[in-house]
């Protein structure tokens, strides 16, 4: 079973044993202020392998590094302009950006899936620190069976993988609760490889630009992780209910009672008063809650497609895909 240190009452300890178990080649889980991180010494294939092994990942799936500082970022990739602003701006934060690796660059073609850009992020609060004392960049995809919700707690990493880790590093709820924005800039185009924690608009601010989303962009999927089937509850999941059938669990939003709920397995509204960061930080854990309950269908009430919900809308399209082996 996983050690759990809770970082906030042995920040000391937990840095130390986080180093130990890295520098021994095992994956340790780690809070970032998206979603718990499953992460390993980049530059090590034995670790990267465990990652993939504890997750059940395809391996043409590459894996995020994360890094501790931009001195650290630039041993490995090549900032264009465009990137390095984005990344003045809102690292340490849910953005990542995909950019080319350098011949140099020590993280192991594993991490990377053998592809010749990696996904680089640095990550806001504990796992920042952790970083910053190894010394090396961690790859680290969510801590969660691939396939399966991410984590935003250590309680769900230790319900999942807990059997399979060494430590566990727990710094309570993650403030965002959603994985990190994904963009890859090709000249002066900005594009849109995942919507996540940073809403888009920001971007497009910041930069006077429009970002291309994948449609638009005219792409296949680029993140070869977005699998249409992905943050899969065991229940079946039905989008955008206006009413609610008797023992279905319902996730709704805006605090705005709907028909039937009376009759519901479980009633939870992700924000009562409609604020879309409320939201997405409940999501998952609810979706989690309503998994475990009864209800073999989970439904969710309408979700605005502005800002975060954007992000948590693509989350719930992939719970609702069919899964693997069903009818589609
Ligand atoms: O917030 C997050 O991003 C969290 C925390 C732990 O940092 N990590 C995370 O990792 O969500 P993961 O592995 O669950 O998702 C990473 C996504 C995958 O869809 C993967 O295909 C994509 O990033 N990705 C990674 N490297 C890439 C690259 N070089 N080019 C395109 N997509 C890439
Ligand atoms: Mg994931």
């Amino acid at each position: 079973m996983a050690l759990i240190i809770d970082t906030r009452t042995e920040p000391d300890r937990a840095l130390a044993l986080a180093c130990e178990t890295l520098e021994a080649g095992l994956p340790v889980a780690i809070p970032t202020e998206t979603v718990y991180g499953l992460a390993a010494d980049a530059t090590n294939p034995d670790a990267i392998g465990r990652i993939y092994e504890m997750k059940g990942r395809p391996r043409f799936n590459p894996l995020i590094c994360h890094v501790a500082d931009f001195a650290m970022a630039e041993r490995h990739v090549t900032f264009d302009p465009i990137s390095r602003r984005l990344a003045e701006a809102f690292w340490p934060g849910p953005l990542t950006l995909i950019l080319p690796l350098k011949g140099e660059s020590a993280v192991h073609s594993l991490a990377s899936a053998g592809l010749d850009t990696l996904g680089v992020r640095m990550p806001d609060g504990f796992s920042r620190a952790v970083i910053a004392r190894f010394g090396r960049p961690l790859a680290a995809p969510s801590a969660n069976t691939s396939g399966k919700i991410s984590p935003t707690s250590a309680a769900h990493v230790e319900a999942d993988l807990g059997d399979k880790l060494a430590l566990i590093l727990d710094d309570g709820p993650a403030d965002i609760g959603l994985e990190s924005t994904i963009v890859k800039v090709e000249g002066d185009e900005i594009r849109l490889l995942r919507p996540g924690g940073l809403d888009v608009a920001d971007i497009e601010r910041l930069t006077g630009r429009t970002v291309l989303r994948a449609e638009t962009a005219g792409a296949a999927i680029e993140a070869p992780g977005m699998l249409a089937s992905h943050y899969a509850p065991g229940a079946a999941v039905r989008l955008d209910a206006t009413d609610v059938q008797p023992g279905e669990a319902l996730i709704r939003f805006g605090g705005k009672p709907l028909p039937g709920e009376d009759k519901a397995a479980l009633v939870l509204d992700l924000s009562p008063a409609s604020d879309l960061r409320e939201a997405a930080a409940n999501l998952f854990a609810y979706m989690k809650q309503a998994d475990a309950s009864s209800a073999g269908t989970i439904a969710f009430g309408a979700i605005p497609n502005e800002g975060l919900g954007e992000a948590i809308l693509d989350r719930l399209e992939r719970a609702a895909a069919p899964r693997d082996g069903e009818a589609p």
